[in-house]
């Protein structure tokens, strides 16, 4: 689009404003309804709701909107326990009951498996949800800039100023108290419930530890080595040390894989490295029919060069902890020239926000 073109096409599209009947919540959070045929994304509404929207983007594909009315609201529709809600960039799901909220995820996670991930009938595992629907975050990322102390907006680059979060954790927002008593200077800071080491770490405690369990009843009960990639500071690989001759964690942040050596039992072993190049090392010298993968990556999934070195040399048993359900689904369907999927358990890691978090179990296909 041309710089003359695209304002003035903004502005009559702004001007728009359309009657909708919500069909379905998309990955992301938004409710999607037609316009003519098109697809047009709304935040803040539920299936079966109708509702009158203002077009603000308009695509060839798609269209984006903003509620202005709810003419017919769900009955899924509840009142939002933060003050900050629709405007924060933070959650996309305290209108909806958090009960609808984990069918809602579960589908989203189905759905991908079927689309992207080319399963026929994903074999799903229950849903596990959050103890705390809210209070559970054991760290936030607040910024400060001019006097203002709190999260950007979810639509422009602007601060709101926040003064408890009701997603984090009391002891969180302790932090935050005394961080706007402080008068903090411009930056950003991490406020966290626990002390430790300044790496990544798992962020709703119950729910980590029912990732933990489900791992658990998937890994065999004793093995010979088990690959914890992308281990951070050795959260999976410590909690399973114990049932494998030998744990070989991999993370490329140097602080983590300090962090994890520290107190490392004798079987225990970290490699400051790319998981690109040491994954494919390590599984070309090991005994594959008895060893275990644990993969964790970030939200962009596993790399082409990753996937090839895990097809070259697959292991008997691969567990994926994805907190992108998208990619997760991407590296599957690749995944299944050798292994077959055994099961996807969605976790419920992030209540009231579009995160969602899933683990799949593969495993080895006979030859
Ligand atoms: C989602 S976190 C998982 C951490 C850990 N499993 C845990 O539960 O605490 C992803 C980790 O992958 C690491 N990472 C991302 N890309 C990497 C790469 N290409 N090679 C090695 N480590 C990587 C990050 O440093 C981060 O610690």
């Amino acid at each position: 689009m041309s710089g003359r073109k695209g304002p003035f096409h903004i502005r009559v599209s702004a001007m728009r404003q359309v009657e909708l009947q919500i069909e379905d919540v998309a990955f992301g959070g938004k409710g999607i309804g037609r316009d003519e045929g098109k697809a047009v994304f709304v935040p803040f509404t539920i299936e079966g709701e109708r509702v009158t929207a203002k077009i603000v983007r308009e695509k060839k594909q798609f269209a984006e909107g903003e509620l202005v009315e709810l003419l017919d609201p769900s009955p899924r529709r509840v009142a939002p326990g933060c003050p900050y809600f629709g405007r924060c960039g933070g959650c996309a799901y305290q209108h909806i009951s958090y009960e609808h909220q984990l069918e809602l995820k579960a589908k989203q996670v189905e759905q991908a498996m079927r689309r992207i991930g080319r399963l026929a009938e994903p074999p799903m595992h229950p849903m596990v949800l959050s103890p705390l629907a809210y209070g559970y975050r054991n760290r936030i990322t607040v910024h400060a800039e001019d006097g203002i102390v709190g999260f950007y907006r979810r639509d422009v680059h602007k601060l709101i100023d926040i003064e408890r979060c009701p997603i984090a954790a009391p002891e969180v927002n302790e932090a935050l108290a005394q961080l706007r008593a402080a008068r903090a200077r411009d930056g950003h800071y991490t406020l966290r419930a626990h002390s430790g080491p300044r790496v990544f770490a798992q962020t709703n405690d119950a729910v980590a530890e029912a990732l933990v369990d489900r791992i658990k009843a998937i890994l065999p009960a004793e093995g010979k080595l088990l690959v914890d990639a992308f281990c951070g500071a050795g959260f999976f690989a410590k909690r399973f040390a114990p049932q494998f001759e030998r744990v070989v964690g991999i993370d490329w942040d140097r602080f983590a894989i300090d962090a994890a050596q520290k107190d490392a039992a004798t079987n225990e072993a970290y490699v400051a490295g790319d998981v690109t190049t040491e994954l494919r090392w390590l599984l070309q010298q090991s005994d594959l029919a008895t060893t275990a993968l644990i993969l964790d990556p970030p939200a962009t999934g596993l790399s082409a060069e990753m996937r090839g070195a895990i097809l070259d040399s697959p292991p008997a048993t691969m567990i994926y902890v994805s907190c992108n359900p998208p990619t997760l689904a991407r590296d599957v369907a690749e995944l299944q020239s050798r292994f077959s999927v055994v099961s996807i358990t969605p976790l419920d890691m992030f209540p009231q926000t579009a995160e969602i978090e899933a683990v799949a179990h593969l495993q080895i296909k006979a030859l």
